[in-house]
């Protein structure tokens, strides 16, 4: 018979820790990794660089005429992001960035543009792939092995951040909860949909939440 790729999607807000938590899954189960929020991130940078507001759709639906240059690729170091020609790995991080991003993840013809992207990336990943987003379980691969929403309360996400962002804490506080409070009006991922195993990492460590979600892997797929 034919062996299909196994697909573990991860789904949670932002400081969930969840993209650093995925790369490690997909290197201790020797699978491949999907950050899909970097696509979003890089549509946004797309925007920006030329000038614009993500929060104008028309300007939004133009830079998704570029989406077919967008490259994802995966590297041992994590994923390198690329997009018309410019690697924005890093600067897709950027708390501009970060500010300006759920104006295209509010647009519904870009989310079912890039969703296109990933359910083919997903569909040629083997042995498997660890995706990562907010409707991976719900969305983009609602039939995957393994489905789990990663979650902490929100003061422990706030503090895991404040360490990548650095700036007051408060503001830092302050942007995370408007950007979940914002993107969770389009895609519910502070709720398990029928068969999404919560992960609450809020009392692991980072290696617990790794081996908690690498077991219900091991333990789906044997
Ligand atoms: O996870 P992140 O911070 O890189 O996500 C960037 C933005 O994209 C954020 O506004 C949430 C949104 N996003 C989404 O709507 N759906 C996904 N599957 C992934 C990210």
């Amino acid at each position: 018979a034919e062996r299909r790729a196994t697909v573990v999607a991860i789904d949670g807000p932002a400081g969930s820790g969840k993209s650093s938590v995925a790369r490690a899954v997909a290197r201790e189960l020797g699978f491949r990794f999907l950050d899909t929020g970097a696509a979003y991130r890089a549509l946004a940078w797309l925007v920006l660089e030329r000038g614009g507001d993500t929060d104008d759709e028309p300007t939004v639906l133009a830079a998704l005429e570029r989406l077919g240059t967008l490259e994802l690729t995966v590297e041992p170091a994590g994923q390198r992001v690329a997009i018309d020609g410019h690697d924005v790995t890093e600067a897709i991080r950027s708390e501009r960035i970060s500010a300006a991003v759920s104006g295209v993840a509010r647009t519904l013809p870009a989310r079912s543009a890039v969703n296109e992207r990933f359910r083919a990336i997903i569909a040629d990943a083997e042995p498997g792939i660890v995706a990562e987003g907010r409707d991976i379980t719900t969305v983009v691969a609602p039939d995957a092995d393994v489905r789990v929403l990663l979650t902490a309360d929100e003061a422990v996400r706030i503090r895991r951040r404040f360490g990548d962002v650095g700036g007051d804490e408060f503001q830092v506080g302050a942007r995370l909860a408007a950007r979940d409070a914002s993107d969770s009006k389009v895609i519910d991922f502070l709720t398990a949909a029928d068969g999404v195993t919560v992960v609450d990492s809020t009392d692991l460590t980072f290696d617990e939440t790794v081996d908690a979600i690498v077991r219900l892997v091991r333990d789906r797929v044997s």
